[in-house]
């Protein structure tokens, strides 16, 4: 009797060590968003180099347990405020002056007006920018505060694709996710003439042998619309405030839906609030997650109950009244 881990299960634990316990060659898809080295609660202990090693190590892992023909699809951004004390401090001149009239306290009403507003249709509300809003609400002084001198841009895929080609898995395509410009991660400031973060990238990597191609995975107008299609337009995921990087269900159904088939078994080895376990689970498929912070293999779990309860009275009353069945609310099911 062999003690791999079982298929369905969200596992608490470090990926390095876990991973270990995989059966081999039984993923047929791994799917996942490492932390990005970009000062995330739960990368605090990480150095540049530690971070590059246990990516190495996570990615060598999957050449063992990977299915041959198995893909693996690594969602990333580059580090847009990268530290470089070897380059020069002072960087550019800001030769205008704009400042905004809008104060905390009208962004504070407007709040009050306009509960569900977002930062954007605040700015536009108030005639103002993203950035402002953020300031005022956030307390974020750009110049004394988020925005860091001496930093530069630092590629990420190309150390990725190196791990990946040393223990024999091959870059196959690359997508891009464009989502909401994240101002408050992109360091932004009125001193450069940088842009906001606004794509991510995934990186698929293929474990040679064959592969299947099956059309009828996507419907016509799927495959139109992005089967085809090499930038990915989702938005963000607006509600960060159980786990603070989750990528949204779409990108995780895409790449499922695309790149496996129902009943295969579907990895996460930085599984944070549930995403790919989800959709996995609705689209049929088995699911494997490992998260090395317990509170969020709760959360995960928690999310995964709360999809499953909601996919099956959802089938229940669709079965009982086709004609009447609707996406029941969150407070139906909260026990
Ligand atoms: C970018 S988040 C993933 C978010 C996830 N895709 C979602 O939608 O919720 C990365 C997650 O990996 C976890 N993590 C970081 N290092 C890990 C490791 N070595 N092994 C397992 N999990 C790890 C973090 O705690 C964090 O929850």
């Amino acid at each position: 009797m062999n003690n791999y881990i079982k298929a369905n299960d969200i596992y608490l634990g470090r990926s390095e060590e876990l991973m270990k316990q995989i059966a081999p060659d039984s993923i047929a898809l791994s799917f996942w968003s490492p932390p990005y080295f970009v000062g995330k609660e739960y990368e605090q202990n990480e150095t540049y180099n530690s971070w590059q090693e246990m990516l190495k190590t996570v990615i060598q892992l999957h050449a063992q347990v990977l299915k041959p023909g198995g893909f693996m699809v690594i969602n990333i951004a580059d580090i847009l405020a990268f530290k470089d004390d070897n380059m020069p401090r002072i960087q550019g001149m800001n030769i205008s002056n704009h400042k905004s009239p809008v104060t905390k306290d009208m962004v504070l009403k407007a709040k009050e007006k306009h509960p569900h507003y977002n930062r954007d249709q605040l700015a536009t509300y108030l005639g103002c920018s993203e950035q402002t809003i953020d300031r005022r609400l956030n307390g974020n002084n750009i110049r004394g505060g988020k925005h860091q001198t001496q930093t530069r841009v630092k590629l990420v895929g190309g150390s990725l694709e190196s791990y990946a080609y040393e223990c024999g898995l091959y870059l196959y395509d690359k997508r891009i996710w464009k989502k909401d410009p994240a101002w408050a991660n992109s360091r932004w400031t009125t001193n450069t003439l940088k842009a906001v973060s606004e794509t991510e990238d995934l990186y698929i990597f293929w474990k040679a042998g064959e592969y299947v191609v099956n059309r009828s995975r996507l419907s016509e107008q799927e495959w139109k619309d992005w089967g085809y299609r090499q930038i990915w337009d989702i938005q963000s995921v607006r509600k960060n405030d159980d786990h603070e990087a989750k990528f949204p269900e779409e990108l995780a159904r895409r790449v499922i839906k695309l790149l496996s088939d129902p009943h295969d078994t579907v990895l996460d080895p930085f599984m944070g609030s549930g995403t790919t376990a989800i959709a996995a689970y609705k689209e049929n498929r088995q699911y494997i997650g490992i998260e090395k912070e317990e509170k969020y293999v709760l959360l995960a779990k928690r999310n995964l109950k709360y999809a499953q309860i909601q996919t099956s009275l959802f089938d229940t009353l669709k079965i009982e009244n086709p004609h009447t069945a609707m996406p029941l609310s969150a407070a139906a099911f909260q026990s």
